[in-house]
């Protein structure tokens, strides 16, 4: 059978990726989550670890939203009334109220007059970088950029591609001047918040140098962000890295399914732009859009984002996450302290890094060893995601099985 042949090829690929350390493996599965106390934030149930209660602390919903009684009451709510799924793409008969409605409040949130949802961040990006990137474009992205954005450029055909070191604005200068006048149109894509480190992009200066540059691009010079990971955390009301550094990108990506605790993902811009990508956009012509209940539990976290309730989310994940981001310097560990709830504890070795990874299962708590090649060797990494529901115990709690596996060992 020609697939035995396959299925040989490919085991072996399989074994050769855990011989290397990178095989993920089998995953964790969730079967209950128990509801929050007075001390403790939820925990989880994992399948095969019995009446072990977990502490999640590698989950992305920074603000807590997922299990908050609003966004499930929207959610339930458009349910009923419209159906689990859409059953079409949006011009054919999949556009429900809730889509319409989403996409105004976020356009609004970003202060743009233009949004379209996609089925996930990741969708997103892949959507609308190849239909913007013609051959006469230059492309520039930084070296630590998400891996939608790396495949997106790998879907384009433009005329240069550039890759330039993480943070690196000269860089980015010396790729548009070079092709200033060979291209017509310059694309300049960065993430907002960089998801492994916590760290966010010098976007000021980007979109200042953009500004610049655009009159040597017979149809212009463009900054493209996708702040998946900054949008409803980072900045005074939680706008994002563009709030962040007090300036806009031409595009804004983000997603639903971190912070705003639903699924999906979003591009923000001109009203011509988007018009323009609804038409021509593969991901988002011939795929479905998110459900109605998700538009509406999307659109009920920006609401609550918004407004008291999310500045006080804002506050308390600010100071769990400055809470944590001590007591890790005071363990003598190695982080890169931010304002962004990611805190990396940088192990800098492959072995150590499982093991600690381990150390901290072992002790009730669940966070996440990036090792090579998913960031660079001698940059292995614990990345914690500090969230607004956890407690100060649940935060001291992790600090303590930090400290019986110790700094130095
Ligand atoms: C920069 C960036 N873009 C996109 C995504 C994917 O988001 P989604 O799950 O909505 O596809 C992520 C998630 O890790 C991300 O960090």
């Amino acid at each position: 059978m020609p697939t035995n042949k396959l299925e040989a090829f490919l085991t072996g690929e399989l074994e050769q990726l855990a011989r290397d350390g990178t095989k993920k493996g089998a995953e964790s599965v969730i079967v209950e989550v128990l509801a929050a106390t007075d001390t403790k934030g939820p925990r989880y149930r994992l399948r095969g670890e019995g009446e072990r209660a977990f502490l999640r602390m590698n989950a992305n919903g920074y603000l807590g939203l997922s299990q908050r009684a609003e966004t499930v009451q929207a959610e339930e709510v458009a349910v009923r009334r419209y159906g689990t799924g859409p059953q079409a793409v949006r011009f054919i008969s999949g556009t429900f109220a809730p889509h319409v409605a989403l996409e105004e409040r976020l356009a609004a949130f970003h202060g743009r007059d233009g949004c379209m949802i996609f089925s996930s961040a990741y969708a997103a990006v892949m959507g609308i970088l190849p239909s913007l990137i013609g051959e006469q474009t230059i492309v520039v992205s930084d070296e630590l950029n998400h891996n939608c954005i790396i495949n997106a450029m790998r879907l384009s055909r433009p005329a240069e591609r550039v890759i330039v070191p993480h943070l690196d604005v000269a860089a980015v200068e010396r790729a548009l001047d070079e092709a200033a006048g060979r291209c017509r149109r310059a694309i300049v894509v960065t993430d907002g918040v960089f998801s492994m480190r916590g760290d966010s992009a010098p976007l000021s200066d980007l979109a200042g140098l953009v500004r610049e540059r655009d009159r040597g691009f017979a149809e212009g010079c463009l900054l493209v962000v996708d702040d998946s990971h900054g949008v409803g955390v980072l900045g005074e009301t939680g706008r994002g890295t563009e709030e962040y550094e007090g300036v806009q990108a031409d595009l804004l990506v983000a997603t639903l399914g971190k912070a705003f605790g639903v699924n999906g993902g979003y591009v923000v811009g001109s009203a011509a732009v988007i018009e323009y990508l609804r038409e021509k956009s593969p991901f988002y012509v011939y795929s479905n859009p998110i459900t109605p209940g998700e538009a509406a539990a999307a659109k009920a976290a920006i609401d609550l984002l918004d407004g008291p309730v999310g500045r006080a989310l804002l506050e308390r994940v600010r100071a769990l996450t400055a809470r944590f981001e001590a007591g890790l310097s005071a363990l003598g560990f190695e982080t890169i302290a931010g304002p962004h709830p990611v805190v990396p504890l940088m192990v800098r070795d492959t072995g150590r890094t499982r093991a600690l990874v381990q150390h901290l299962r072992d002790h009730d708590v669940l966070a996440t060893g990036l090792t090579d090649p998913v960031v660079p060797r001698g940059d292995e990494e614990i990345r914690f995601q500090i969230s607004a529901e956890h407690t100060e115990a649940d935060i001291d709690q992790a600090l303590a099985a930090l400290q019986t596996f110790g700094a130095g060992r």
